[in-house]
């Protein structure tokens, strides 16, 4: 079987729980997409790790790991992420592969990003890199094997003085990362055809989608489920399942239009509840009530049967919850993604809290009705079954349905 992951909100819906709670049976995962704008934390022997460009299925020994062509890799950062993986003791020789044909972030793509704030973007250079990409004057993985590539492509991108030291710091990461490099679509295709269980997972979330998003406040990538085709190597005809990620609330870091955005003060209580705080550039995450009219968007975008949602225990303390079914203007009963995104007024419906601790409940009988009855609104609203409930930050902390 071939799975997706996708957030089905703005990122940092949670994405590594999904892995956490498929690995035992998953024997391949492979990234898609961006590069170390994205964040997730791991937790290895109880400790929180946060990382931003290796697949979060490294952790399990059994794992095969992919980046995939579709990633703009930032080598600096896979380093100390090699580093951190090894001085945690986790073994990642011959199960680890990258892309020889994933775009590099160049210092000079970080000079570029963003600069004059409008977006509010992670400052890692994954526009420029793209930019670049797209341009057809990138620099691939493939060149720092080679130095006269690099060279080459390096003179066509630059012209300053410190040539020669990105030159010779480049073609020294190459030699430090040659024994990963590989031809990954062939690979992935081989282990898919072999009947291995693999999972594509998407970094950011739909609504960061360059084209689904909400344009100009994206990522350059493609967090949709078809970013995975084309950023892995992948025919659509032999992903069979596509699972969302969606958190029982929503969160947005950077600009852009986010319409259910709560006031201040209840913002303020759940990003400390939630621990809202970019976990690559540490900003605050702007929060919000859970948005069923977007989340409908990304659902049929990706054609969402089930997902798993994670969070649910942040809103515990809560004595009412709401939850945007649609919006007042009657053209855009669904998240309308252009720019009269930044319009909307949402329609909410009010539901009772449960105020009462969950992150110990293990059965889904046993939460109190009133979470119970939320879960239940969510089903109905996105259409969708539920596979797993996330109520605490650990793997323990998972009710399954
Ligand atoms: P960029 O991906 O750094 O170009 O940033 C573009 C937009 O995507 C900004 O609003 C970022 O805050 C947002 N973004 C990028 N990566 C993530 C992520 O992993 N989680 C949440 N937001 C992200």
């Amino acid at each position: 079987m071939v799975k997706v992951i996708v957030g089905t909100q703005f990122g940092d819906e949670g994405k590594g729980r999904a892995i956490e709670l498929l690995a035992p049976d998953v024997s391949v995962v492979a990234r898609y997409q961006g590069g170390a704008n994205a964040g997730h934390t791991i937790y290895v022997n109880g400790e929180a790790t946060v990382f931003r460009l290796v697949p979060s299925g490294i952790i399990y020994p059994h794992i095969l790991c992919v980046m995939g062509n579709g990633m703009a890799i930032d080598i600096a950062e896979l380093i100390n992420e090699f580093e951190l993986l090894k001085s945690k003791g986790i073994k990642f020789e011959h199960r680890f592969f990258i892309s020889q044909l994933a775009n590099v972030v160049m210092p000079y793509h970080k000079v570029r990003d963003d600069t004059a704030g409008s977006i509010g973007t992670t400052h890692k250079g994954i526009g420029p890199c793209y930019e670049d990409k797209y341009a057809r004057k990138g620099i691939r993985i493939i060149d720092l094997i080679y130095p006269e590539l690099l060279k080459l492509k390096l003179t066509q991108n630059l012209q300053s003085t410190n040539f020669d030291s990105i030159y010779e710091q480049y073609k020294d990461f190459g030699e430090y990362i040659a024994p990963y490099v590989a031809d990954t679509s062939l690979l992935l295709n081989q282990w898919i055809d072999d009947g291995k269980e693999v999972l594509l997972e998407g970094a950011q979330g739909l609504l960061l989608d360059i084209d689904h998003g909400t344009y100009p406040y994206v990522t350059s990538s493609h967090p949709h489920s078809g970013g995975a085709c084309c950023g892995l190597g992948v025919a659509p005809t032999k992903i069979d399942e596509v699972i969302g990620i969606t958190k029982a609330y929503i969160t947005r870091v950077g600009n852009g239009p986010l319409p259910t955005q709560l006031p201040i003060e209840l913002e303020e209580k759940i990003r400390a509840k939630g621990k809202e705080y970019g976990a690559t550039t540490g900003r605050p995450r702007r929060c919000g009530w859970l948005d069923a009219a977007l989340g409908k968007r990304a659902i049929m975008l990706n054609n969402i049967k089930k997902i798993i949602l994670t969070k649910l225990d942040v809103l515990d303390d809560l004595s009412e919850i709401k939850i945007c079914t649609t919006y007042k203007s009657e053209n855009s009963k669904l998240f309308p993604i252009c720019e009269l995104a930044s319009g909307v007024e949402p329609s909410y419906e009010t539901l009772p809290g449960w105020k009462t601790p969950t992150t110990h409940i293990k059965n889904y009988n046993d939460l109190p009705r009133a979470a119970k009855n939320y879960i239940e609104r969510i089903k109905e609203l996105l259409n969708v079954e539920i596979m797993a409930i996330c109520v605490g930050p650990t793997r323990e902390n998972t009710i399954l349905v």
